[in-house]
């Protein structure tokens, strides 16, 4: 007999809230109770485990915490200032990354979502010019951060909203972190989007791998030692 937590568990499920990007419509009263509620949920995420403390260079800019996450969340009428901005980027800037993301579906998901939060981890820092290394702290730093991420999309879950964990395309670029005031030291772990049950979509799409999971015989068993 499933536990009501494992119905918000299995009952998330990728929810890419898609709409023309003529129509990123701020007015609807929808867009502002999930801006009302979100720091919520936000503290809720929080709640995930963490093992190791965020390297001091990362406790910066404000936001001080060991944690290994950040979270920026952008209300509606933010999602569609982003909008207008990589249009206005793809218009001047013809044949170059701005325009390709133009053609991505992160423009739609920005029109769609009643709210986006950016969530970064946080990686102990690398030699200049290489990526962090995998080692026990950062599989750590980035296990403890994607438990959040898990947190927030179970948050949504259970007030029925649309969620989808994207791994961001270009809002992973370090123009757009500019932009959005987010240090470059820190990666983006997922850009989360999240729509209001009664927000205006054109269309709500799934994840593709959804029925590919198999079943727990597919990839768990019973360890035995005699
Ligand atoms: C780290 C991570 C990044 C993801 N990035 C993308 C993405 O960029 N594009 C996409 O279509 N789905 C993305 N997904 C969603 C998966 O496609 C989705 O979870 C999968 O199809 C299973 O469907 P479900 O979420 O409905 O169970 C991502 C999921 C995770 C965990």
């Amino acid at each position: 007999m499933p536990h009501p937590i494992d119905d918000v568990i299995r009952q998330r499920r990728t929810s890419k809230p898609l709409r023309d990007t003529a129509r990123c419509d701020e007015a609807a009263p929808c867009h502002a109770e999930v801006a009302a509620a979100l720091p919520e949920l936000i503290e809720t995420a929080g709640y995930a485990p963490f093992h190791k403390l965020a390297h001091e260079s990362h406790r910066q800019d404000g936001l001080a915490a060991v944690v290994p996450w950040r979270f920026y969340a952008l209300d509606k009428p933010t999602c569609c200032r982003l909008l207008r901005h990589l249009e206005a980027q793809a218009v001047a800037h013809p044949h170059s990354k701005w325009s390709q993301a133009w053609d991505s579906k992160i423009p739609k998901l920005l029109a769609g979502s009643s709210a986006l939060v950016m969530v970064t981890w946080l990686p102990d820092p690398a030699p200049t010019g290489s990526l962090p290394l995998l080692d026990e702290n950062n599989i750590e730093h980035l296990a403890a951060a994607s438990a959040a991420v898990q947190n927030l999309l179970l948050a949504a879950t259970a007030r029925g909203w649309h969620n989808y964990w994207s791994t961001g395309g270009i809002l992973r670029d370090a123009d757009v972190f500019a932009l959005l005031g987010i240090a470059t030291n820190q990666l983006l772990l997922g850009a989360i989007f999240l729509a209001h049950p009664d927000a205006p979509l054109d269309a709500v799409e799934g994840g593709s791998l959804r029925e590919k999971r198999g079943t727990p015989a597919d990839w768990s068993r019973w360890v035995a030692l005699s």
